[in-house]
């Protein structure tokens, strides 16, 4: 056993000396990089127009202007009815990369497209970019699944907040559930559960109810504003991940006795590591999970 501790505590220090080295040569450059800099200004102002801006410009101003106006026939984009049918993310970002390619120029990159509608949304005055995740330990999960666009938030005095530590609610999750795993989406009203017909998220219910995802309560309501709890989350991703809940295991929590509606659920989801019990031996199946953790248990799934 001593070997291995040495050789690797001689790792260390050679790695620790040549990260010391590396940094000081990065070090340098970067000095001398900005004393360049200083004395030659680079000619173009690229760090003032965003990626967006600069995309706009090469493909879309043959039709619409720079300041978003129409030319010609062509519409608006800066406009109520803009704000009004393509002002979310996913909308806008649905209507520029299908329709709009066949004007454009050249074919685009999703990612162009992402700019391009980061951009169009920025002219009407609609934020994209959650202001309250940076720095929180999920923003990588939640940053991920915004990328997929599974992930919406709330907007507020013109920012859009993610609200990481709020509990997530029934809908939500089983909405982002649905996102990330890019299901189908069902054509059907909806009319056998009571108290969906308001949800915004009322299709993506009745998609993840039919694919048998997730089931409402016996009384025909969904109850979409609740917060999920962890039980629920983990019947949900045992049947979304098709997880084998029939294995036993040793695992037991103090407050999933035997018998219990979620056991073999909370057993699965646990085995397939999607989701951990507490330290103290329990699960706490009624508990409601944050936002944050409902983003990276998604992340996990859909990675
Ligand atoms: C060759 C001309 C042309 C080009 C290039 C073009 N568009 Fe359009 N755009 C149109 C026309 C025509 C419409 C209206 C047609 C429609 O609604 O389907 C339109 C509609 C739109 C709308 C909907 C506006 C509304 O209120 O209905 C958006 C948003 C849009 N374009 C964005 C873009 C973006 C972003 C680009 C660059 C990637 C682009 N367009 C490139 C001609 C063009």
């Amino acid at each position: 056993m001593r070997f291995p501790a040495l050789r690797s505590r001689k790792w260390l220090l050679t790695s620790t000396i040549s990260f010391v080295v590396f940094s000081a040569i990065t070090c340098l450059y970067a000095q001398e990089q900005a004393s360049s800099a200083q004395t030659a200004p680079a000619p173009s102002t690229a760090a003032a127009v965003s990626p967006g801006e600069e995309l706009y410009k090469q493909n879309c101003m043959a039709c619409h202007a720079a300041d978003g106006t129409g030319i010609g026939r062509n519409p608006a984009l800066v406009s109520d009815r803009f704000k009004k049918r393509y002002g979310a993310y996913d909308k806008a970002f649905a209507f520029i990369s299908d329709k709009m390619p066949e004007n454009a120029p050249g074919s685009l990159r999703e990612e162009e497209y992402e700019a391009i509608v980061k951009y169009v949304l920025s002219l009407n005055g609609i934020p994209t970019d959650f202001s309250d995740i940076a720095g929180h330990w999920a923003e990588g999960a939640i940053t991920a699944l915004q990328r997929k666009q599974a992930v919406d938030g709330y907007t507020v005095n013109g920012s859009l907040l993610f609200k990481p530590d709020q509990p997530i609610t029934r809908a939500e999750f089983v909405a982002y559930l649905v996102k990330a795993k890019q299901l189908f989406l069902s054509n059907d009203s909806g009319s056998a559960w009571k108290d969906i017909g308001k949800s915004k998220y009322k299709t993506y219910i009745v998609t993840a109810v039919e694919y048998g995802i997730v089931d409402g309560y016996p009384d025909s309501t969904f109850r979409p504003d609740k917060p999920i709890s962890r039980a629920e989350i983990a019947a949900i991703v045992t049947r979304s991940e098709v997880l084998d809940a029939e294995g036993s295991t040793a695992l037991s929590f103090r407050d999933v006795p035997s018998g219990h509606w979620a056991g073999s659920v909370i057993q699965a989801a646990v085995r397939a590591e999607l989701f951990n019990g507490y330290e103290d031996g329990t699960f706490r199946p009624d508990q409601s999970i944050s936002r944050a953790e409902a983003a990276a248990v998604l992340n996990r799934i859909v990675p």
